[in-house]
């Protein structure tokens, strides 16, 4: 079996092309114009693959290899194609068009599966647009539901039920849901995004578990005033007490006891943002994540005693919304086994992958696991993000083994 390596870096560079940013950095928010035209040239590339395509109502995209046994549950593979502001080309696009790849290979190798192969490319994977990631495979496996539609919005206040219908998805979110059968095993190869494979020089890292996101959404409300004329012991500044939170969350992770415990503040709201004006009132949205879960918890406890001492102490109040708070994923034995087989005789690291994917919430109905590929100094989420043709062409040829063993 063979991986057309020309063919598929020409398309990661195509589909890198449809950005807002400047190359090398890569803007690709979901249901922006740059979204909408990638995904209508990858869906000309599926068509041209004979696959039979279509979209769900949140604009999932199913490209499916119809197998000799149709009605049989498909093997799934796929990932994400929506891009972070100012990241890189790798993240999530190498899960789309490598699993676009490997049936087009397993096409010219003259499989007949018995199981259809379906490649996903899932809606919003990243949390930029919505505020939550994995939209789409969330509401794919039933973790979230139509309620969505009105419950998420935008930064200019657009509701998602707003922005799908204009980006020409109007179903119900209803229908978005997946019976627990339809997938008999999931797939997603996607690129590390940290340094282990690279470090250790083995090409393959097989995933077995998924750490457990959390986030929230934590509003600390002050008193504002004159940057000169308030006199410091009077002062009530939120943004000084949001800093103390931001350190307490870093305190809680580090002292957790395990390196699995990781935790940051991404995004920071200050108000009213003048600079002689003492912030009367900061928005941020921490990130919490655990492979274990009664450890994120006493992380979260701990955060959550901090920010009632900072009340006290600062004068200010202190509230906070869970935007989720997920369970770490265990991978399935069968897909593991597969890509363990299908691996040899190449070496491969037993990995957990510290980043969520929408394998966290496809191995909610079907037994999925994860096949990481090298990426240049763990670098990922940033302009200078980078697989090597011939790391991509392996995890490529892995996987459709993979697909191979588990659809026969
Ligand atoms: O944040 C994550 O783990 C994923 O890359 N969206
Ligand atoms: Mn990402
Ligand atoms: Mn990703």
């Amino acid at each position: 079996m063979t991986i057309d390596s020309a063919r598929l870096s020409s398309e990661l560079d195509t589909l890198a092309s449809f950005s807002d940013t400047e190359p090398p950095a890569v803007t690709r928010i979901v249901f922006s114009e740059s979204d909408l035209a990638a995904r209508q040239w990858f869906k000309g590339l599926c068509v041209e693959a004979g696959l039979t395509v279509r979209e769900d109502a949140v604009g999932n995209t199913f490209a499916r290899w119809i197998g000799s046994e149709p009605d049989l549950p498909a093997i799934g593979t796929g990932s994400h194609i929506d891009a972070i502001p100012h990241s890189g080309k790798f993240d999530g696009t190498v899960g789309v068009l490598g699993g676009l790849e490997a049936i087009r290979a397993l096409q010219r190798s003259g499989l007949a599966p018995r199981r259809s192969i379906e490649v996903l490319m899932f809606t919003s994977e990243e949390p930029t647009r919505f505020g939550i990631g994995c939209l789409g495979s969330r509401l794919l496996c039933g973790n979230l539901d139509a309620k969505a539609d009105e419950r998420f919005r935008d930064k200019q206040a657009q509701t998602l039920a707003q922005v799908r219908a204009q980006a020409g998805f109007r179903g119900s979110l209803e229908d978005v849901r997946l019976p627990a059968s339809y997938y008999d095993a999931f797939v997603e190869l996607h690129i590390e995004q940290g340094p282990l494979l690279e470090r250790d020089g083995i090409p393959l890292g097989v995933v077995n578990a998924i750490a457990a996101p959390s986030s929230a959404r934590i509003t600390i409300e002050g008193e504002g005033g004159h940057a000169g004329a308030v006199l410091m012991p009077t002062r009530h500044d939120a943004f000084l007490a949001a800093c103390e939170l931001a350190l307490a969350i870093e305190h809680a992770a580090k002292s957790s006891g395990s390196v699995d415990t990781v935790g940051t503040v991404g995004v920071c709201d200050i108000f009213p943002g003048a600079v002689n004006s003492i912030p009367s009132r900061v928005q941020i949205v921490t990130d919490v994540r655990d492979t274990d879960l009664a450890r994120r918890g006493q992380a979260l406890q701990q955060i959550l005693q901090a920010s009632r001492g900072i009340e006290l102490r600062r004068g200010v109040k202190i509230t906070s919304e869970t935007i989720n708070a997920d369970e770490p994923c265990v991978c399935g034995t069968r897909v593991i086994d597969a890509l363990r087989q299908a691996c040899a005789p190449l070496p491969f690291l037993n990995m957990v992958s510290r980043a969520y994917h929408d394998s966290l919430f496809m191995s909610r109905i079907a037994p999925t696991a994860m096949l990481f590929i090298p990426c240049r100094g763990g670098v990922s989420h940033r302009p200078d993000e980078y697989a090597s043709p011939e790391a991509i062409a392996t995890g490529v040829s892995v996987l459709a083994e993979a697909l191979k063993i588990l659809a026969s």
